[in-house]
């Protein structure tokens, strides 16, 4: 159990603490373009307008379901020019060079990367197919550039640099829990070469979480994976866990259980969850119960206690905050602090693209910093795209308000409730 009081006085100390160093770094960071910034607000403000015919969650459920329809609607929504200075914002690449380019910019401040190779929904088994030899060419092309441009960040000796993030509906043309063995067998045959390359150069393969209904699917992808007697006991594999969804913490515990049983290694990445809309849209179209907290106050509690859980079990996992909350940050380093788990147990992961000045903060702390950062191609990139919009353009966001020179500190940290 953590004393409440040592631990929330310990977290407004830290939080002040990067609140200040993130407002001395905020001005001199390139944000979003601003004429970028205000088309976009205008541009996505009639999702928010009341005379919109369909209802706005519908409207973008669809879109992020039918990619297609995504494409017309973006396009006629936001110029070409916008759409590509915001690609530029979010992807940090089109191609393995350029994108290893910003990775390398990345490090000379201190932080490391996670490469993500955007594009989603497969809708064939030959496009799984050239889904698994893309991962394992971009790894291959990382693991080489990699050599050949040696860095030392202090921390690569606790977490490997070549780290990428593979979602596993892109391994498979129907990712559905219907056809239950075979989806689980489809994913895994093309997973495995990847993690096993990895394995060899001591990379690290993470697993991204997408929408509720594959999450038991991909752990299950996970469990098998690391049941396999190539991998078995490999360090490095990490799954993310959605602090959003109501069940989270049943779903933690139940893994925390089978990795003591198994005496298997783990990362966790510890996320709020992107895709919000589009589940309480599915949910209410089908009169089923709604999967996530319809309070983002509610998540942000719920991240907290996911925080607690997974530092308490250090021994178990390793743990990987990915928030660009100043207080579910700072509360991360609080429990650090107050149940002293070792530095190595932990890393810090924001998207590329966002928060600079927080990630900035975190780096001045010697903090592990690791940035998400998609590359590939504009189109395949949209529904990426669309959910960095959605954060951006939502209530609490950067873009809507500067939030760091507007909101007060008390409020930025004040427990969420
Ligand atoms: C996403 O794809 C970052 O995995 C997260 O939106």
């Amino acid at each position: 159990m953590i004393p409440p009081e040592a631990l929330e006085s310990a977290t407004q100390r830290w939080g002040r603490e990067l609140f200040h160093l993130a407002k001395a770094e905020h001005d001199q960071l390139s944000q979003l373009n601003p004429w970028v910034r205000r088309v976009l607000r205008w541009s996505l403000s009639d999702i928010e307008a009341p005379e919109v015919r369909l209802p706005p969650a519908l409207r973008l459920g669809i879109a992020l379901t039918h990619p297609q329809a995504l494409t017309a609607r973006a396009v006629t929504h936001v110029t070409h020019w916008m759409v590509t200075q915001i690609a530029h914002q979010f992807i940090c690449g089109t191609s393995l060079d350029e994108a290893f380019a910003s990775i390398q910019r990345l490090e000379t401040q201190g932080m490391g990367f996670t490469l993500d190779l955007v594009g989603e929904t497969t809708i064939s088994e030959r496009e799984a197919d050239r889904y698994r030899e893309a991962y394992l060419t971009v790894l291959e092309g990382l693991i080489r550039l990699c050599q050949s441009h040696p860095t030392l960040l202090p921390w690569y000796g606790t977490s490997p640099r070549v780290n990428l993030s593979i979602k596993l509906s892109s391994l498979t043309s129907r990712f559905d829990a219907i056809q239950w063995d075979a989806t689980c067998e489809a994913v895994l045959a093309r997973l495995l070469p990847i993690v096993e390359l990895a394995k060899t150069h001591e990379a690290f393969i993470n697993i991204d979480m997408e929408q509720y209904q594959t999450r038991a699917l991909t752990i299950e992808v996970l469990q098998r994976l690391l049941h396999h007697p190539s991998v078995a006991g490999y360090p490095h594999v990490g799954i993310a866990i959605q602090a959003y969804l109501r069940d989270s913490e049943a779903e933690l515990r139940d893994l925390l259980t089978w990795l003591a049983t198994h005496d298997q290694p783990l990362t966790v990445r510890l996320v709020k969850g992107a895709y919000w809309d589009a589940e309480v849209v599915q949910a209410r179209q089908r009169h089923w119960p709604v999967p996530v907290f319809l309070q983002k106050a509610e998540t942000d509690s719920n991240f907290e206690r996911l925080t607690e859980l997974l530092l308490t079990n250090h021994h178990l996992v390793r743990t990987a905050i990915a928030s660009h909350n100043i207080r579910s940050l700072a509360h991360a380093l609080a429990v650090v602090e107050v149940l002293q788990v070792p530095p190595s147990r932990l890393e810090f992961q924001l998207l590329y693209g966002m928060a600079d000045a927080i990630k900035q903060a975190l780096s001045k702390l010697h903090q592990p910093v690791r940035v998400y950062a998609p590359y590939g191609e504009l189109i395949p990139g949209m529904a990426y795209l669309i959910r960095r919009l959605l954060e951006n353009t939502s209530n609490d966001s950067f873009l809507k308000h500067d939030f760091l020179h507007e909101a007060s500190e008390e409020e930025l940290l004040r427990v969420p409730k």
